[in-house]
């Protein structure tokens, strides 16, 4: 392995990842073996001791289209009437209108008692990255998001998910034509990173 190439490489795909919301993809499927890649690349992320915590569920195709329409029902009938806001049901309903894939990235707890949540959330945040980062190198499109049924009961019942397990996202992938947003930092560099 060329070192220098290689950092220079991850370090810029890690910088030009940006969230880009799946109104400015542009409808194109993404190859079936691209999108295997890249669930392959989520496979490899770190976790204390081995327990693949992440259960990823992958829609494509119509099949992304169909996962919106289910989560925008699924709103529907799990919130109280004066709270439904039929704003977010037409947004949630429309979402993957132009995305090749959807993922619903889930946290499932194993036999492992011994390893906190927590830290089984953190590996699977970690594959998630991964997934955007494999996209990103293959010049797709992505976003992540924790909006509408995602962190909801009614949700982890739907896709068969126990108490202990946790969804951390709807994730939407796709092709844009669009010039990517301009990343920022809010914070100063030295404010997160305390050399002592
Ligand atoms: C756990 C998590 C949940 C997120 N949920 C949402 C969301 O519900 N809606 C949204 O617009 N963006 C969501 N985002 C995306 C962030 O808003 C986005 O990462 C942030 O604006 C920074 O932009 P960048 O990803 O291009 O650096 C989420 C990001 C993370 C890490």
């Amino acid at each position: 392995m060329n070192t220098t190439h290689t950092a220079a490489a991850v370090d810029e795909v890690i910088r030009e990842r940006r969230t880009v919301k799946p109104d400015k993809f542009n409808g194109e499927q993404i190859p079936e073996a691209a999108f295997t890649q890249i669930l392959a690349a989520a496979d490899w992320a770190p976790t204390h001791a081995y327990t693949e915590p992440w259960l990823f569920f992958v829609y494509a195709g119509d099949k992304a289209q169909e996962i919106c329409h289910q989560h925008a029902a699924l709103y529907k009938s799990a919130t109280a009437a004066e709270k439904f806001n039929q704003g977010s049901y037409d947004k949630f309903y429309t979402m993957g209108d132009k995305a090749s894939h959807v993922v619903i990235a889930a946290m499932k707890r194993g036999n492992n008692p011994n390893i906190p949540a927590i830290e089984e959330i953190a590996a699977t945040s970690a594959a998630i990255q991964n997934l955007l980062l494999a996209a990103t190198a293959r010049g797709i499109a992505s976003f992540w998001s924790t909006g509408g049924m995602t962190l909801r009961e009614p949700f982890k019942a739907e896709l068969g998910l126990g108490e202990e397990d946790q969804v951390l996202g709807l994730l939407y992938f796709g092709y844009t034509d669009a010039e990517p947003p301009v990343g920022k930092r809010m914070r100063p560099a030295q404010e997160k990173f305390i050399w002592k």
